[in-house]
């Protein structure tokens, strides 16, 4: 076995078997997501982990009435096509056994954002300081923890964002609060059914600059 295997038999899973994932193995895959490293220890992450058929489908449908009420206020066509025409991508979760929703707080702010504050550094400088977002940082590596270790464990995992805009809606339907934290990343997680492929990479010439 090559010792990178494990990242290259990661896949999104967008289609599950029936069969349930024990909570011992969750546990394992979220304490696996906890050992990511994050800027200054802060573990910024919270994981809500939903185990109900029904609980995971009326998310599915919180996600898809908001993005109809969306629709309906879009003037535009094609954008409003774009929007509805990708729909089934934002509830790719939804025959899963498990969906795991990531919650993350964003009160870790990148170091000199204080020093730049304080010297009346512009907005420019400032937000271009900003644009790294080491919190959000954070939540990728847990993320990419979470996802390396379920898969290393049998399990398909699909990491997705795009239901975001109904954020507000699914915390209020699941009934999660926790002071500051917001919804910033869900995957499921169950047993892949069916052949599994991913998209082509760049080439690593592409991606890559030496400098030396
Ligand atoms: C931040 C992020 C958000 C994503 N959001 C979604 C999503 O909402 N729905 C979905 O089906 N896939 C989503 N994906 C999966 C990507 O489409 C996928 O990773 C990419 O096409 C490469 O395929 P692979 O993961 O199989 O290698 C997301 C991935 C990332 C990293």
């Amino acid at each position: 076995m090559n010792h990178l295997d494990f990242i290259y038999k990661r896949h999104s899973v967008r289609k599950f078997k029936d069969q349930d994932v024990p909570v011992e193995d969750i546990k394992k895959i979220i304490k696996a997501a906890t050992y990511a490293p994050s800027g200054k220890n802060v573990q910024n992450w919270h994981f809500v982990v939903v185990k109900n058929k029904e609980k995971i489908e009326g998310i599915a449908k919180t996600i898809e009435r908001k993005n109809a009420e969306l629709a309906n206020l879009i003037q535009d066509e094609d954008i409003k096509k774009g929007f509805t025409k990708f729909l089934r991508f934002s509830t790719v979760f939804r025959k899963a056994p498990v969906l795991i929703l990531v919650y993350t707080e964003d009160s870790y702010k990148p170091t000199g954002l204080n020093v730049l504050k304080e010297i009346n550094a512009s907005t420019d400088e400032i937000h271009e300081l900003l644009r790294s977002n080491p919190a959000m940082q954070n939540i990728g590596a847990a993320m990419e923890n979470l996802i390396l270790a379920a898969t290393n464990m049998g399990y398909g995992t699909c990491w997705m964002t795009s239901q975001n805009y109904a954020a507000k809606e699914i915390t209020e339907f699941i009934g999660f609060e926790k002071e500051g934290y917001f919804l910033a990343a869900m995957t499921p997680l169950g047993i892949p059914d069916g052949e599994i492929k991913s998209p082509p990479r760049k080439s690593v010439e592409e991606v890559m600059t030496i400098i030396e």
